[in-house]
């Protein structure tokens, strides 16, 4: 059988970073936090039974998915999974899986709520990215995601000016650094149309992410005026909240016994004590403390 894993798009793998500790804690981002979870709290919707965390890194934004029954952590490295693991603890409540999100290792509706946050920019190949996540969804099932906006006020200014090269009004993806990619709102629009989704409402984000600004006012007025300034509608900001349905028709298996399929093959899987293996290719995939691993087969 062939290898699934060499055909896949390259991956920004995180395995062993210190995303936590270099680029958040203590890093003058307080004001992106909060203002992420102010557009979270106004798209979330009351209640769900399984929510799907799609590049959830170490967890930080996971407490804000308390209004869901369940909410599995999904992250290509293992490491930012196992602070993840640290800082919430072992239960029923948290699912932790290490897999790529070109290949989701579930069966076809099994979450009613996903989120993509901070995650869409490393993804060469958003649509199959998104189709994925439709597959696991329920009709109706809700879908937020995040992504860096490439027509913002700083890029058109800069644009405009001639001091940047690329056109914030061109549909197409900027990779400003290697798996790094800002998006044009429309084609964001025309993606998740084309993968089965409805968009309900855009919410612009992080309206004053600028050092000067940061530096000089307290966190807590910027994040309030973000708050509000998130109603207009404005979508000229550096990150951009969309809130959008799952729609057509396809399985929905939210009370199904497992919901777990081989990222190879997508036959049934069963388990044995540490161990997953796939009934129909053999493949045997490792839960190590707890963790799922789905990023290469023990055998490999
Ligand atoms: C910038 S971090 C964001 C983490 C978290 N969502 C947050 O906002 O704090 C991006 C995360 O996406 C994960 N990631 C990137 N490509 C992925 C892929 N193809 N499949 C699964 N996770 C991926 C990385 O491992 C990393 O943890």
């Amino acid at each position: 059988m062939n290898n699934p894993r060499e055909s896949r798009p390259r991956i920004c793998d995180y395995e062993g970073s210190n995303y936590r500790t270099e680029f958040w804690e203590g890093k003058g981002r307080d004001y992106e936090d909060r203002v992420e979870r102010i557009a979270l709290r106004r798209l979330l919707p009351r209640h769900g039974r399984r929510l799907l965390e799609i590049g959830a890194g170490f967890g930080r934004l996971t407490s804000e998915y308390d209004n869901y029954e369940q909410v599995v952590l999904l992250d290509y490295s293992l490491s930012q999974l196992r602070y993840a693991q640290q800082y919430l603890g072992t239960s029923d409540r948290y699912l932790y899986v290490a897999a790529d999100a070109y290949s989701l290792p579930f069966r076809a509706g099994s979450f009613d709520g996903a989120t993509i946050i901070r995650v869409i920019h490393h993804i060469s190949d958003t649509s199959t990215v998104l189709r994925q996540v439709r597959r696991v969804l329920v009709p109706g099932g809700t879908f937020i995601l995040e992504f860096a906006n490439k027509r913002h006020l700083k890029a058109m200014l800069r644009y405009s000016l001639g001091r940047q090269n690329w056109n914030p009004y061109d549909l197409k993806p900027v990779e400003f650094v290697e798996l790094n990619y800002d998006f044009h709102p429309e084609y964001i629009a025309q993606m998740l149309a084309a993968a089965q989704f409805e968009t309900q409402c855009r919410v612009p984000v992080s309206f004053f992410r600028l050092a000067s600004l940061k530096n000089r006012l307290p966190t807590s007025l910027l994040a309030t005026l973000d708050g509000w300034m998130q109603r207009t509608g404005l979508l000229v900001t550096p990150s951009i909240f969309t809130q959008n349905t799952a729609v057509g028709s396809s399985p929905d298996n939210l009370t199904a016994p497992s919901i777990f399929v081989c990222p190879d093959c997508g036959s049934e899987l069963v388990h044995d004590d540490h161990i997953v293996r796939c009934q129909t290719c053999q493949h045997r995939w490792a839960v190590r403390d707890g963790i799922y691993d789905f990023k290469a087969p023990l055998d490999e």
